[in-house]
């Protein structure tokens, strides 16, 4: 797909205030740092369409982004940021959890999770709270260029043996490294084809 606009539409802090549109929509989200923003932008082609940071919690609002005129890309507060206070945390996670549970035109649930890690705590626990909410999702792992072929495959097949403990089924996943601009085909097509099937 190739990508002719992409523009900021709105920040939110609720769901209720979103805006108010049947077109597709995909959302991307991940621990602080992972490489949300970034990722955005290199899947758009834009340098900064998206805040991207060096300290983590940039993001702290539900931005929308209208691609092509015909579908939306939604940047997402990460989670697990320790940084800040309970009770800022705890909205964060009520803004997040409510969107991800009553967008309509939502489709699908990019996480982000750094190939470079072991699979986290965190990241299986969210990954597992939107498998027991029914909400759609693909894994990305990001910032591929920070490590070798080997070691990011490794990191890879741990990630699927933690989830077959939970799971039949795995989700579909992507290698990316928005620094060398990795895999954003493979996740335009998916888009692409998630949006040829949708019907509003
Ligand atoms: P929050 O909004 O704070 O939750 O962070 P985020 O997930 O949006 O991360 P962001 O895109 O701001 O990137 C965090 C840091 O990781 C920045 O310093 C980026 O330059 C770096 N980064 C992101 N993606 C990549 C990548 O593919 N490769 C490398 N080497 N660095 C990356
Ligand atoms: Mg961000």
């Amino acid at each position: 797909m190739i990508i002719h606009s992409a523009e900021f539409s709105v920040s939110n802090s609720e769901v209720a205030l979103c805006p108010v549109t049947s077109l597709p929509e995909y959302a991307f989200i991940g621990r602080s740092n992972v490489g949300k923003s970034s990722l955005i932008n290199a899947l758009t082609n834009r340098k900064s369409l998206a805040k991207t940071s060096g300290t983590p919690g940039k993001t702290q609002l539900i931005n929308h982004f209208l691609i092509n005129e015909k579908w939306y890309i939604t940047d997402l507060p990460g989670y697990g940021y320790a940084k800040v206070s309970k009770g800022i945390k705890s909205g964060w996670e009520k803004m997040i959890s409510d969107y991800l549970l009553q967008r309509k035109n939502l489709l699908y649930t990019f996480v982000l999770v750094d190939s470079r890690h072991a699979p986290q705590k965190i990241d299986i626990e969210f990954i597992n709270w939107l498998g027991e909410n029914q909400v759609p999702f693909c894994i990305v792992f990001t910032k591929s260029d920070k490590l070798t072929k080997a070691k990011a495959k490794k990191n890879i097949d741990d990630y699927r043996t933690s989830l077959l403990d939970y799971w039949e089924e795995l989700p579909f996943s992507f290698v990316t490294s928005a620094e060398k601009k990795e895999g954003m085909n493979e996740i335009l097509d998916f888009i692409e084809q998630s949006n040829s099937l949708y019907k509003a």
